[in-house]
C-alpha cells in the first residue's frame, strides 16, 4: 500500500490506521513496556467489511507504530471485537506470560461464537485455537459477541463477559478454554439499546480510597445515544465473582462521554492500578461516510478512568492520560481577562503555522453571566461553539457551523430511534451531524476546561473529567482563533494556556 498520508483530516496525535477502515479498539493489553492496540480493521478499503484485527503498539500511548494484521478473517467468518489477557500463571498451557486473545467469529452460517488465539511473540503473531469456538450461546442468540476476559483474583479464575443482545452474560473458566455460565445483567437497565456491544468491567477505588472499591460495568449501546446513534454508558455496582449487582435503580443512566463520537470504549488489561480506556472516535450513524478517503476513523485519546462520589452516586471521571503532556511543543500563556456582557474578546492567531493540533487549558469564573463561552474560529468563519449555559446547567458543544457538515443528512434514515423516554431533553434530531451535544454542569463559581483539537476532532474534559465530550468536526482550514463571549453579565477567564501539539 501507499501509506504516505493523503488525507487532510488525518489527525496528528490520534491513532489512525495507515490505510483502510477501523472501528472498535480490540484486545487492549499492556506487556513488557508495550501497549498493544488491536482494532476492528478492513485492510481492503475504508468502509466497514472483511473484519480483521489490525495492530499497533506504543510505549507511551502517544506514539504508535503500525504492525501487520494480527488476526485475519478466516473460514469461520469475520474477526469481530474482543479482548486480550496476559496468562501469567500459564493456565492455558501456552507458556507463562503468553498473550491470549478472545474474539467473536461472525458469519451467517455459524452465527456469533467466541474464539481464542494465543501469541508467544509479544502479540506479533497469533495461533488460533484448534478447537474453536470456546463458547457458543446456549439459546442460539443471534447477537452474542465482544468477549471481555479478566482475571478475578479472589477466586483465582477467569471471567468472561459477553454482550448478549439485551444483557451481558458472565462466564468463568480456570484454563481459558472451558467456560461455565454464571449470571446475566442488563435487561431493563439504563438506556436500552437495540443490543449491547463491547462490554468491559473494571474495579476502582472511590475518591482514591483503596478501602472503598466499586466495579464499573461499561457497555456500549447502538443506538441510544442522547444525540442519536452510538454511545457508551456504565453501571456502578459490586461483583462477587459470580454476579454483578448494580448500586442504582434500573432507570439511572450514566454516560462515559457526552459527545457524539465516542464508542466501543474498552480498557487495557494488565496495567496495574491504572485503568486506561480507548474509544473509537465515530458514530455508526455516519462512520462510513465521513469526509476522509484513504482511511476511516481514529481512536479518541486514551483516557484514564477514576471514580468519585457525588451525593449517593458514584461516577467515573474521564481524563486524558498524562503521557499526552509530552505533545506540548509551544506554550502561550494569556494573562487573566474579563469578558463583559455582549463584548467579545478575540485571541487571534493562536499559533503561527497552526496545523490544527493544539490543547487549551482554561479556568473560567462564570460571575453573573448566563452563558460563558468561546468559539474556535478559522479564517473561513467556520467555528465550534463551546459554552457553559448557567441557567440550563449544561456544557454545550455546537458544531453546526464547524465546517463540512452536510454528509449527516445522507446517513441511514433512523428518525425516532431509541431515545429512551426516561431521558428528559432528548431530541429527535433531523441531522445526524450538524448539531450540538451537551453534558451536565455541576454548580460551582469556577470551571476548568481542557480541550484537545486535532484536525478533525474536539475533545473537552470539564472539571477534572466529570464530563468528557468528544466530537468530530471537519473545518475547511484549521481553527486558529478564540472568540470569548458572555451574556447578561461578565465572566472572567482566570487562566488560559495554549499548547501547540506535535509528535
Ligand atoms: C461495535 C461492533 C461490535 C462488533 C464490531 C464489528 O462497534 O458492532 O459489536 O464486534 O463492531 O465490527
Amino acid at each position: 500500500f501507499d501509506t504516505a498520508n493523503r488525507d487532510k483530516y488525518r489527525p496528528l496525535y490520534h491513532h489512525t490506521p495507515l490505510y483502510g477502515w477501523m472501528n472498535d479498539a480490540n484486545g487492549l493489553v499492556y506487556k513488557d513496556g508495550e501497549y498493544h492496540l488491536y482494532f476492528q480493521y478492513n485492510p481492503y478499503g475504508s468502509v466497514w467489511g472483511n473484519m480483521h484485527w489490525g495492530h499497533s503498539v506504543s510505549r507511551d500511548l502517544v506514539h504508535w507504530e503500525h504492525l501487520p494484521v494480527a488476526l485475519a478473517r478466516d473460514t469461520m467468518g469475520h474477526i469481530f471485537s474482543g479482548s486480550s489477557v496476559v496468562d501469567k500463571d500459564n493456565t492455558a498451557g501456552y507458556g507463562a506470560g503468553s498473550i491470549v486473545s478472545f474474539y467473536t467469529s461472525a458469519s451467517d452460517k455459524n452465527g456469533q461464537i467466541q474464539c481464542m488465539a494465543h501469541s508467544s511473540d509479544n502479540g506479533r503473531t497469533f495461533t488460533k485455537y484448534e478447537k474453536n469456538p470456546v463458547l457458543t450461546p446456549f439459546d442460539g442468540l443471534k447477537d452474542f459477541r465482544d468477549p471481555k476476559v479478566f482475571w478475578y483474583a479472589p477466586e483465582e479464575k477467569w471471567v468472561m463477559i459477553v454482550s448478549a443482545d439485551k444483557e451481558m452474560r458472565f462466564y468463568s473458566s480456570r484454563d481459558l478454554k472451558d467456560w461455565t455460565y454464571m449470571s446475566a445483567f442488563g435487561d431493563g437497565y439504563g438506556v436500552q439499546p437495540s443490543q449491547f456491544e463491547c462490554p468491559d468491567m473494571v474495579q476502582l477505588p472511590v475518591n482514591g480510597d483503596v478501602n472503598i472499591k466499586k466495579w464499573a460495568l461499561i457497555v456500549n449501546i447502538n443506538p441510544g445515544c442522547l444525540f442519536g446513534g452510538s454511545a457508551t454508558q456504565y453501571f456502578i455496582g459490586d461483583f462477587d465473582g459470580t454476579k454483578f449487582v448494580c448500586d442504582t435503580k434500573p432507570e439511572v443512566v450514566k454516560w462515559m462521554d457526552w459527545g457524539k463520537d465516542h464508542y466501543a470504549t474498552v480498557c487495557f488489561s494488565n496495567t496495574g492500578d491504572r485503568v486506561i480506556a480507548v474509544p473509537w472516535m465515530s458514530n455508526w450513524q455516519y462512520a462510513n461516510i465521513i469526509p476522509t478517503q484513504q482511511y476511516r476513523s481514529a481512536n479518541a485519546l486514551p483516557r484514564e478512568l477514576t471514580m468519585y462520589s457525588e451525593g449517593k452516586e458514584v461516577y467515573v471521571a474521564v481524563n486524558p492520560v498524562r503521557e499526552l503532556e509530552s505533545l506540548r511543543k509551544e506554550t502561550r500563556e494569556i494573562p487573566a481577562f474579563t469578558v463583559e456582557a455582549n463584548k467579545a474578546v478575540s485571541i487571534d492567531t493562536l499559533f503561527a503555522g497552526n496545523d490544527g493540533a493544539f490543547e487549551i487549558n482554561m479556568n473560567v469564573a462564570t460571575g453573573e453571566s448566563s452563558i460563558a463561552g468561546f468559539q474556535l474560529v478559522n479564517g473561513k468563519g467556520e467555528y465550534v461553539d463551546i459554552y457553559l449555559d448557567l441557567n440550563a446547567k449544561k456544557l454545550v458543544m455546537d458544531r453546526v457551523h464547524s465546517g463540512i457538515v452536510d454528509f449527516g443528512k445522507n446517513s441511514v434514515p433512523h428518525e425516532k430511534e431509541a431515545h429512551d423516554n426516561r431521558i428528559a431533553n432528548s431530541i429527535n434530531y433531523v441531522d445526524d451531524f450538524a448539531l450540538a451535544t451537551w453534558g451536565p454542569l455541576s454548580p460551582a463559581q469556577e470551571h476548568t476546561l481542557r480541550i484537545f483539537v486535532d484536525k478533525c476532532s474536539v475533545e473537552v474534559f470539564l472539571d477534572g473529567g466529570k464530563v468528557a465530550m468528544t466530537n468530530l468536526v471537519f473545518p475547511n482550514e484549521p481553527y486558529n482563533s478564540l472568540n470569548f463571549y458572555s451574556k447578561d453579565g461578565s465572566c472572567r477567564i482566570n487562566s488560559l494556556v495554549l499548547y501547540k501539539l506535535g509528535l
